[in-house]
């Protein structure tokens, strides 16, 4: 009898183990089955759900169920999932949440994440998988046409709008040939509404010791040009170096665009790099009325679009479009050696040449999925309808007793308080408004600080968010409200 090595007797043995790390098509059947049945019913019983379920555990019964050698049964996994998971907190895939920036959650995104970690495309390179990255950049060049980018734009799908303005910020600093030894001396321009993650891709690109500057808003907390005008000027006389301006299209806090023409204006006059951030508002350009709102975007030289806003897709997905092709790829190309194979493939540019990512997800796969399924015009109509919807809702607020909204909303984001009979502590009163709302779940509503007032906002931007929500959520506004006042009264 011949000895079979123990090199490949140990060899036989782990392969038997490995093994199972490959069902077989039944076992993948059933598996596939549980799963799709948890989704199921997690869809149908999404509108009875709350948006908001506060609960002391905190998910903390997860840590219960420690990792472990031997396998789970599926539906042992997916009770977990259910309790500790899916249960506790925002529930970000219901109409009712209206708080924050609404993510979305569409099905079919969801199928086509699926299928993109089945083949597992690695979408990074086009050598590697020219379809996907090509599906990539006919997504980017299809964003960059909704926002009048020029056709040769370029952009990277990243995985929010944070790291998509990490990308247009470190772009910005090497075009505009931000060095290390300037930057005490380089002035960065924008208003106290800008997003926090500005601030963070400044000082994460190496630039938070560039002073920043923090232009006055006008009255519907626009950024005022001729405020950012005279700010750049004075730096110019005190021999510093102005090199970026930040817009907003579409603020947070209030839902405003900056005007977005005049700031492009003083930024090419004084040769600054002009970054608007329309994380949040951009796809409102798909919209006839949201495209009026945008006019100027397409004058910027970086932009930053989030479909998981705007599009409606789960969370994981924002674009950064960029109209300097070379500087976006000479300050994120790499050469190694081996990766020598890949560099004759060039017709497309590849993600990895346009982003900090090497090794990414093909991310493509769940936006343009979707995108063909229910075609472009259902997400147009669906955008119109939160415009539409956040014009209802500050028209109900305004007429409702107590409750005060001092702006109009330009996109969809409506800001407002309750103001008390008895009127000395008008924020506290709002703080437990907002408590009382979310106590109840059923609509989800965040607050935040506008001129030093404790407000609330009504922010509408997921799909599933209809009429009917709406006025559940004026509803609650007006019960929650009166019951504060007749407990404040006895
Ligand atoms: C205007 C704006 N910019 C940027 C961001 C950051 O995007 P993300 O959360 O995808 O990183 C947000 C998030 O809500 C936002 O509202």
């Amino acid at each position: 009898m011949t000895q079979v090595p123990t090199i490949e007797k140990n060899l036989q043995t782990l392969e038997q183990a490995a093994l199972t790390l490959e069902p077989s098509p039944s076992e993948r059947s059933f598996i596939q089955t549980s799963v799709e049945t948890y989704a199921q019913s997690f869809l149908t019983e999404l509108e009875t759900l709350p948006a908001y379920v506060e609960h002391p555990a905190m998910g903390g019964g997860l840590l219960e169920s420690p990792l472990s050698e031997e396998p789970l049964p599926v539906q042992q996994a997916l009770a977990l999932l259910k309790e500790h998971v899916d249960t506790p907190g925002l529930n970000p895939a219901s109409g009712g949440h209206l708080g924050y920036i609404p993510g979305g959650g569409l099905y079919y995104a969801a199928l086509g994440d699926y299928l993109a970690a089945v083949s597992n495309r690695y979408a990074g390179l086009f050598y590697s998988a020219p379809g996907a990255v090509r599906m990539e950049n006919m997504l980017i060049r299809w964003m960059a046409e909704i926002i009048g980018f020029p056709k040769d734009a370029v952009g990277n799908l990243a995985s929010g709008g944070s790291i998509a303005t990490l990308i247009a910020l470190a772009t910005a600093r090497d075009a505009q040939k931000i060095t290390a030894r300037m930057i005490p001396d380089a002035v960065v321009y924008m208003s106290a509404h800008a997003h926090h993650c500005l601030d963070k891709a400044l000082r994460i690109a190496g630039l938070g010791d560039c002073p920043v500057r923090e232009i006055p808003m006008d009255a519907h907390f626009k950024l005022q040009p001729d405020a950012l005008a005279q700010a750049i000027e004075q730096d110019l006389a005190a021999g510093l170096t102005p090199w970026l301006v930040i817009a907003t299209a579409g603020t947070t806090d209030v839902g405003a665009v900056d005007p977005l023409p005049e700031l492009a204006e003083i930024a090419r006059q004084h040769q600054l790099w002009f970054h608007v951030d329309a994380a949040y508002g951009g796809f409102f350009a798909l919209a006839p009325a949201g495209k009026q709102k945008l006019k100027g975007i397409e004058l910027a030289d970086s932009v930053v679009m989030d479909p998981h806003k705007g599009l409606f897709i789960p969370y994981g997905l924002g674009a950064v479009l960029i109209k300097d092709r070379d500087q976006l790829a000479k300050t994120h190309h790499y050469q190694a050696n081996y990766m020598q194979d890949t560099l004759s493939a060039t017709e497309e540019a590849s993600p990895a040449d346009l982003s900090p990512e090497l090794s990414k997800h093909f991310r493509g796969l769940r936006l343009w999925l979707p995108l063909k399924l229910h075609g472009v015009a259902a997400f147009r109509s669906a955008l119109e309808e939160k415009l539409l919807l956040a014009q209802y809702a500050f028209q109900k607020l305004r007429q409702m007793p107590g409750f005060e909204a001092p702006v109009v909303p330009e996109l969809s984001v409506v800001l407002f308080r309750y103001l008390p009979s008895e009127n000395n502590n008008v924020d506290h009163f709002n703080q437990e408004l907002i408590k009382a709302i979310q106590l109840d779940g059923r609509v989800f509503l965040s607050s935040t600080k506008v001129d030093g007032h404790f407000m609330l906002r009504i922010a509408i931007l997921s799909f599933r968010t209809h009429k009917a929500t709406i006025d559940l959520c004026l509803t609650l506004l007006q019960q929650k409200a009166q019951d504060l006042e007749l407990t404040r009264q006895k």
